[in-house]
């Protein structure tokens, strides 16, 4: 099937490739004396984790944690409900939240929440991508792939109404 919305290329393959590898030893570096939970946001982040995983030059336990949020067309309401916890204890271990994108950083607000109730040793957090200007709540971010503009992303795992999911390069929704 032919996809008719138009979709403008803004980041490409080969440099995702890249970013993904310099975060993936600089995480390894930073962490090199544990095993740290590195804590996947579903559905989003999962290509960005498969990737960087692959990259990690130090032992990780993974995990997936789902987060549904309430009445976001475009703008996110901030009423967010967990669909899928974690499934690894992760009391007195080291976090790191791999997520895709964020935006006003409500979800991960709500995660740092709820993650903090484990009672880990420390929680970092990882955006492949951060869309800085729509920020509404302070949030710190340890790594970040691409600071990306106040455009509707997709590719590279992150998805428009579920598709384009599968495109290698990430890219922006254009409206006419
Ligand atoms: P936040 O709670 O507003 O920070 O939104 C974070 C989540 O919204 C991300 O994990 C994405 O799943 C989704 N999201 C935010 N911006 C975009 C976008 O431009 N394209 C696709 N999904 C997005
Ligand atoms: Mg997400």
């Amino acid at each position: 099937m032919k996809e008719e919305i138009k979709v403008k290329r803004l980041i490409a393959e080969e440099e995702i490739k890249k970013r993904v590898k310099e975060l993936a030893k600089e995480i390894s570096s930073d962490y090199k004396n544990s095993v740290p939970v590195l804590v996947g946001i579903l559905k989003g982040s999962w290509v960005f984790f498969a990737d960087l995983v692959r990259e990690m030059k130090i032992p990780v336990i993974c995990d997936f944690i789902s987060i549904a949020s309430y009445g976001k067309k475009t703008k996110s309401s901030g009423r967010i409900k967990l669909e899928k916890g974690l499934r690894e204890k992760v009391k007195g271990k080291e976090i790191i939240i791999i997520e895709d994108i964020i935006d006003t950083g409500l979800s991960l607000k709500y995660l740092l929440q709820y993650l903090k109730r484990k009672k880990p040793k420390s929680i970092a957090i990882c955006a492949l991508l951060d869309k800085e200007e729509r920020r509404e709540v302070k949030i710190p971010v340890k790594y970040v792939g691409f600071k990306v503009p106040n455009k509707f992303i997709v590719g590279y795992g992150i998805d428009y109404a579920e598709r384009f999911r599968y495109l290698p390069y990430i890219g922006y929704i254009e409206r006419e």
